[in-house]
Formats: structure tokens, C-alpha cells, sequence
């Protein structure tokens, strides 16, 4: 029987009606989530996920800032405009735009972000927060709506084997990161494959959740795949397509069709991994605007995880 679907348009949808309730009740109690999303230049994908992000926001009732800079922009000029929303008490999460410009240190802007506001989760802080375990920093949105999704879909992660292909700091690390934790949604066996891993197939044929973010079109085919494994599907890669209107195709790192052969669950591209990002961003920021409740001494009960 063919692998049942991980409708991730579906789970963020849910996700985004429970931000825009607690954004609501925020409000009420005084604070107003504002999220600040910082543009340098002029990458049209960038700007294509800045606009979804604006809309998102419109759409729970989060007060939203873009900061649009041009291509020229030093990387002290991008500093000086992460210092001016760290100190504005409106922003609660602030999110830098990546790819940067050649001219700019990307690592410096991210360690510019006050942690306590760096709703990407890539300052060192919070990285460092994930790996041992501290609940109160913030988790990078891909990986966090991958482990959402799978406790939604009622994946049991305890004692299975986890395998993820790829280790970006923005999905491979903070996934692994994730799936070894001492937590209901972690407790996995976890192994982490790269490109020089040798014969990947032995590993991923290994793995109950399978999580591939390698960034190559269907780079795993169902012959990797244990029969009724999990997979989830990160890559977002364009292939020509003649038959398309746009003359090209968004595809993933794993080949569907014969993916979806062997697995018991999978996420389709696009429509599975991609729409959670954006929610998991703004539940981010809603813990964030929630945790300035409690830190004036404010009960903030019922707000998520705050
Ligand atoms: N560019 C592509 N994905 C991301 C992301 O998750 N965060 C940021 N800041 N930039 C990105």
C-alpha cells in the first residue's frame, strides 16, 4: 500500500490558528508580538520569503517590521540596524534574511541578535541551549516543524532509529540535535550522514524516520528506504520540465514516487516540510512577546510553552 501523506499545509494551518489565539490573548494582557525580518539586496527568493512571512504575520495578528537594505550595505551597517531592533521593546523576534551579500559576515551578524530575540535560533546562545537540553532558548523553525509534525502525525520517536541526511546548521545539526534529546519527542537512535558518507544506502535502509536535507533532487530513492519508514522530505530543488508552465519543477531531496512504494508515512514536495517553517517562525515569536509577560512578572498561563 502506497505511503500515507504528512499534509504539511494542513499541520501549519493548525499551528497558525493556535498563534493567531494566543497572539489575541497577548494583546488583551498588553503586549503586542512584533516580529522584525531584515532584507539586504535584492535575491528574489528572499524576497518572495520575506513577503510570505509579512502575510503570515498579517494574517495571526503579529505586529510586522521589514527592513529592506541595499545590496552595497557594510556588514557594520547591518549591525547598526539589528542594534536598533534589539532595543526596540515593540520587536520580539528578529530575523535575518539569508543569503547575505558576499561583503557581509553572516556569523557576526547572527551573534549581533540578542538571543533573547533571535526567533531563527542560529546565535550560538541557542544553539548551545538546544544541544544540552535547556527548554528555554529558541529552536531553529525547519527542524522544530519536523519533530511538530511528526508528534502530530502520531509518530512514536522512542527507541527508533532516526537517520538525517545532511548537517547544515540550519536543519542537519539542530534536527540530530533535536531527535537526541530525553524528551517524548526525541529518544531516537541518531546517525547523521553528509556527502562523503560512504554507501548512504546502508544507513538510510537503517532508519524508522528518515530525514533528508541534502540539498540534491531526489538524491534517496525507495531502494534506501526500510519498508515502513517515516521520511521526511526537506530539499526544494527546481528541474527543468518542459511539460511545466514555468519550464521547471520543484521536486525534493527523495524521489517520491518510488519513496512512497516503501514508507508508511511521507511528506510531499511542496506542501509538506516548507509551510511549517513559516508557522514554527511565528510561534516563535509569540513565545518570545509571551516571555516578556512573565519576565515583568505576569502570569502568562496558557500561553505556548512560554
Ligand atoms: N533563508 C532560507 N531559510 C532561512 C531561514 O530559515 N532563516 C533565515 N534567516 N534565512 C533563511
Amino acid at each position: 500500500m502506497p505511503a500515507e501523506l504528512i499534509d504539511g499545509v494542513a499541520v501549519a494551518r493548525s499551528i497558525r490558528a493556535d498563534v493567531a489565539r494566543e497572539t489575541a490573548i497577548l494583546v488583551e494582557r498588553g503586549v503586542h508580538p512584533g516580529l522584525a525580518v531584515i532584507l539586504v539586496g535584492e535575491n528574489p527568493a528572499s524576497a518572495v520569503y520575506v513577503r510570505s512571512k509579512r502575510k503570515a504575520c498579517d494574517e495571526a495578528g503579529i505586529h510586522s517590521v521589514t527592513v529592506h537594505l541595499p545590496v552595497t550595505t557594510t556588514g557594520a551597517e547591518l549591525v547598526g540596524a539589528v542594534a536598533e531592533l534589539n532595543a526596540d521593546p515593540k520587536v520580539h523576534g528578529i530575523l535575518v534574511q539569508m543569503p547575505l551579500p558576499d561583503q557581509i559576515d553572516a556569523d557576526a551578524v547572527i551573534r549581533s541578535i540578542d538571543p533573547a530575540k533571535d526567533v531563527d535560533g542560529f546565535h550560538p546562545v541557542n544553539v548551545g541551549k538546544l544541544l544540552i537540553g535547556e527548554r528555554d532558548g529558541f529552536v531553529p523553525c525547519t527542524p522544530a516543524g519536523i519533530q511538530e509534525m511528526l508528534q502530530r502525525s502520531g509518530v512514536v520517536t522512542t527507541g527508533r532509529e532516526c537517520v538525517i541526511v545532511g548537517r547544515s546548521n540550519i536543519v542537519g545539526k539542530p534536527m540530530a540535535a533535536l531527535m537526541i534529546q530525553d524528551t517524548p519527542a526525541g529518544n531516537c537512535t541518531v546517525t547523521v550522514c553528509n556527502s562523503r558518507t560512504r554507501n548512504l544506502g546502508a544507513h538510510t535502509r537503517r532508519a524508522d524516520i528518515l530525514i533528508v536535507a541534502a540539498g540534491r533532487a531526489r538524491l534517496v530513492t525507495g531502494d534506501m528506504i526500510k519498508p515502513g519508514a517515516v521520511v521526511i522530505d526537506v530539499g526544494m530543488n527546481s528541474i527543468p520540465d518542459a511539460t511545466a508552465s514555468r519550464g521547471v519543477r520543484l521536486v525534493g531531496d527523495v524521489d517520491f514516487d518510488s519513496a512512497r512504494e516503501v514508507a508508511s508515512l511521507i511528506t510531499p514536495v511542496p506542501g509538506g516540510v516548507g509551510p511549517m517553517t513559516i508557522a514554527m517562525l511565528l510561534m516563535n515569536t509569540v513565545r518570545s512577546a509571551a516571555r516578556t509577560l512573565s519576565a515583568s512578572g505576569a502570569s502568562p498561563e496558557a500561553l505556548i510553552g512560554a
